[in-house]
């Protein structure tokens, strides 16, 4: 029996009980009202959060309108989303050479960052950040988010999954910021490697650069580590 869309199925043979993980798929624009909350309710209590949405009270309402403006206007255009069908949570890719915002799209984030109350520290931390993203070319993982009910049931890990496999058959590197030490142990395990530490500016909270190598042992597909980069930019 399954016991949730995320959680435990019963295997009736064997008597042992096995983690049930969705099928992970692409996310589609009718996803977006699902999501949002969801993202929202998963980093109400992240420090980096905490530090550019002080007001407690209307934090998650103010996530949740960040996390439609991000999806609807960088990670669904210009980049990946992944989720699975409960919409519980997701992950948002860059492919390599994303072009940045924009300027209709950065007056769209400054409204939010405004009504957050805090968009001189956002300001400062996202340039902070974009300065210190690696040369090289890479998949950047812009955010992670999983409900906080459905955590620790194995779907963070397969919402990461297929760009991860894309990087090891293209050999490419990819990249993120962990908001807590925590994290990098989930990010560890699918091969990250921390390379930084940094305070965000204005006496935030520490953030964790973390660069993963491709996997060598997976057989290349395509000629060139480019292909497929393309076209969802
Ligand atoms: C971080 C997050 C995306 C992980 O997703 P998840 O579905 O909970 O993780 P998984 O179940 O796939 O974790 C697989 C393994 O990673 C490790 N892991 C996951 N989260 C961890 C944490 N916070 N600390 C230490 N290890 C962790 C565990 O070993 C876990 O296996 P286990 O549960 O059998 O011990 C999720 O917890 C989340 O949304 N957190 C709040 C938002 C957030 O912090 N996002 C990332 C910002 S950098």
């Amino acid at each position: 029996m399954i016991l949730g869309c995320v959680g435990w199925s019963d295997d009736r043979e064997t008597g042992r009980y096995h983690r049930f993980v969705p099928e992970v798929r692409r996310a589609k624009l009718e996803d977006v009202p699902f999501l949002a909350p969801s993202l929202a309710s998963a980093f109400v209590n992240d420090p980096v959060s905490s530090f550019l949405i002080p007001n407690a009270a209307r934090r998650e309402a103010i996530l949740g309108e960040f996390f439609v403006v991000q999806l609807t206007r960088t990670y669904l255009p210009r980049g990946e989303v992944y989720t699975a069908d409960n919409c519980v949570g997701a992950s948002m890719w860059l492919p390599p050479r994303s072009a940045l915002p924009r300027l209709r799209d950065q007056l769209v984030y400054l409204r939010v960052a405004l009504a957050a109350g805090g968009w001189r520290r956002t300001r400062r931390l996202s340039v902070t950040l974009q300065r210190l993203r690696p040369a090289t070319e890479h998949y950047y993982l812009g955010t992670i988010g999983i409900a906080p009910a459905h955590q620790r049931h194995g779907l963070g890990g397969a919402l990461l999954r297929p760009v991860l496999a894309r990087c090891d058959a293209q050999r490419l590197g990819a990249y993120l910021e962990s908001s807590t030490e925590g994290n990098t142990h989930f990010y560890a395990q699918l091969g990250f490697r921390v390379t930084g530490e940094i305070a965000a500016p204005g006496g935030g909270p520490r953030l964790w650069l973390m660069w993963r190598e491709p996997d060598s042992a997976v057989p290349p597909v395509g000629g060139s580590p480019r292909s497929g980069a393309e076209g969802t930019g």
